[in-house]
């Protein structure tokens, strides 16, 4: 028996399916269609538009044109709203949020008749919320990312969100520019629809999906007001409706091999520490294991090729200009698994094989000539750290790569804003800044707050960099020599959790390691106060679901295969 097609798909069941269909049918003439299009595949389009996303501002001309694809090819596209994550606007974190889009997007693809979806994401959380959702339901899917914003300048300088905002942000803490000037530049950070302009995590995740193959080739990196932009949210309907044809499932597309391909991208991008969460949680829905050990002999072995903001000068925009992801893929294309299928319906080595365009070698290098020998990204072991921190070597200081240092420790996020300005602090520019309890499981729900301000009288004093250790995220715009991830995290009664005031920490980034030098038996004699439980709702869901780091902070349920056991 051949599968229902279109509205027949997935009837709602009222023990009588022809009448299910009736009146499916009866209800959708009354939205003004014809019964020529009713009987049409239906393209499902996930449209994550919000007023709280200043990233997706774009989404209602951008969905118009996907819908143009779709109709031209014959389908009928019908649109559908899922939560949005606008970045700066929830609280405590996006992160916490992000499985929630997934469920969200999963359970609608599923519920809902549609013969192929197109996922329109675009700000940090989205495009991974939305590849887990579609992962999960296996439907053929096509994601179509925001594009990045354009540049914009202050007093002649080129300003992009967000590693400018940090930037500057650092010079106005440190007294070297006036509160109308940051008032000015607040104004020019961000100044056109789309994601932040520098390789930042909307950036890589874009990046990544399209070496993934589930985006189309070459449009990754085309800014948010770009005609080729609308051109390729066209083009996006129009494979989606191919993609319904022939029955062209995520799981054919996310394999080992495309998730071993992007993870290289992730490197020779100097891409975000937060996509390796990401990608690890995308994978886990397709029953891949990403891990560690794994992460780092890839990152031993794919150079950084691409120069842009925060390890570079440049910007999204430039890269766009510069031949895009296509041209990285091409440099990379000897380290890459060439069979991997995309949603162009081609393989890789198909899409590699015709010929490409200028590429500007001021923003792309040659193989044979990179930026930085290895990968941007490492992962740390150690007693602080048994089962792995993040480090981004590519954006730090390599002075401060191998050093033993004094713990200063904050035990909050509330306890680091009341303290890291305070005269008195006892703290030196040798210290090592520790966060506690702003990992998965704590209260914070792993926010971007890795990236610890440097103490108001350091900064003052011209210190730019220092040490900092903590289980949260740092956003991707951000740079410094900063510790990511510490798994376990202190709200689970990690290592993290027991590091004191005046402890030794040994950094080795050359070993990758991270060592607590305190003794096992004077570890055992400090207690640890695990957080509150939350009583009720999406917070109590999280709290009793959530993975650690090294599993993509997804839900344990979610993931393909469930652990059989999670410590708490
Ligand atoms: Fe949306 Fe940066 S705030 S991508």
């Amino acid at each position: 028996m051949t599968e229902p097609v279109g509205l027949a798909r997935g009837l709602t069941n009222y023990g009588d399916p022809d009448f299910a269909l009736y009146l499916r049918r009866s209800f959708a003439r009354s939205m003004g269609y014809s019964t020529d299009l009713l009987a049409r595949p239906v393209i499902g389009i996930a449209d994550s538009y919000s007023g709280f996303n200043n990233c997706h501002r774009h989404f209602p001309e951008l969905v118009e044109a996907v819908k143009r694809g779709v109709l031209a090819m014959g389908g009928l596209p019908l649109t559908f709203p899922t939560i949005s994550l606008g970045e700066v606007f929830l609280n405590p974190t996006s992160l916490m949020f992000r499985n929630l889009m997934a469920m969200d997007t999963e359970e609608m693809i599923r519920a809902q008749p549609m013969d192929a979806v197109v996922l329109v994401g675009g700000c940090d959380k989205t495009v991974p919320a939305q590849l887990m959702g579609a992962v999960s339901a296996n439907r053929p899917a096509i994601q179509l990312v925001a594009g990045p914003m354009l540049t914009a300048r202050w007093h002649g300088e080129r300003l992009g969100a967000c590693t400018d905002c940090r930037r500057f942000w650092a010079k106005y803490r440190a007294g070297e520019i006036e509160k109308d000037e940051i008032g000015e530049i607040e104004g020019n950070l961000a100044t056109t629809a789309g994601t932040c302009a520098v390789m930042g995590t909307a950036s890589t995740m874009a990046s990544i999906a399209e070496t993934l193959g589930m985006i189309l080739p070459g449009s990754a990196a085309i800014p948010a007001v770009h005609a080729d932009r609308l051109r390729a949210a066209e083009a996006s309907g129009r494979a989606a409706m191919q993609l319904a044809k022939t029955g062209t499932t995520p799981d054919r597309i996310v394999t080992p091999q495309s998730v071993e391909n992007a993870l290289r991208v992730l490197m020779a991008i100097g891409g975000s520490t937060n996509a390796v969460l990401h990608l690890t949680a995308i994978a886990g829905r397709a029953g891949i294991d990403l891990d560690l050990d794994r992460l780092n002999a890839i990152s031993e072995t794919t150079p950084v090729l691409v120069d842009l903001k925060p390890t570079g000068p440049h910007y999204m925009e430039d890269l766009f200009a510069a031949g895009g992801i296509g041209a990285v893929l091409r440099e990379l294309k000897p380290l890459l698994h060439p069979d991997c299928m995309t949603v162009a319906g081609e393989t890789l080595a198909q899409r590699l094989a015709a010929p490409c365009g200028p590429v500007d070698r001021s923003i792309i290098k040659p193989l044979s000539e990179p930026l930085q020998p290895t990968g941007g990204l490492v992962a740390l072991f150690g007693s602080l750290a048994p089962k792995g921190a993040i480090f981004k070597r590519s954006a730090a200081d390599p002075k401060l790569f191998e050093r033993e240092g004094r713990a200063v420790v904050f035990t909050s996020l509330e306890d680091l804003s009341a303290r890291i300005d305070d005269p008195d602090l006892d703290v030196t520019p040798e210290d090592f800044l520790v966060l506690q309890n702003a990992g998965p499981l704590s209260a914070a729900g792993m926010p971007e707050a890795g990236y610890l301000p440097l103490p108001g009288k350091l900064a003052r004093g011209g210190v730019k960099d220092m040490v900092r250790i903590s289980d949260a995220r740092m956003s991707g715009t951000a740079y410094g020599s900063i510790v990511l991830h510490v798994t376990p995290d202190a709200a689970s009664g990690g290592p993290l959790a027991k590091v004191r005031n005046g402890d030794r920490i040994r950094l080795s980034v050359a070993q990758r390691r991270l060592d607590l030098l305190v003794s096992p038996e004077e570890l055992a004699r400090r207690p640890v106060v695990p957080p509150p439980f939350p009583e009720r709702g999406y917070a109590q869901l999280y709290r009793r679901e959530i993975l650690q780091a090294d599993r993509g902070c997804d839900f344990n349920f979610l993931r393909k295969h469930p652990l059989a056991e999670v410590s708490r």
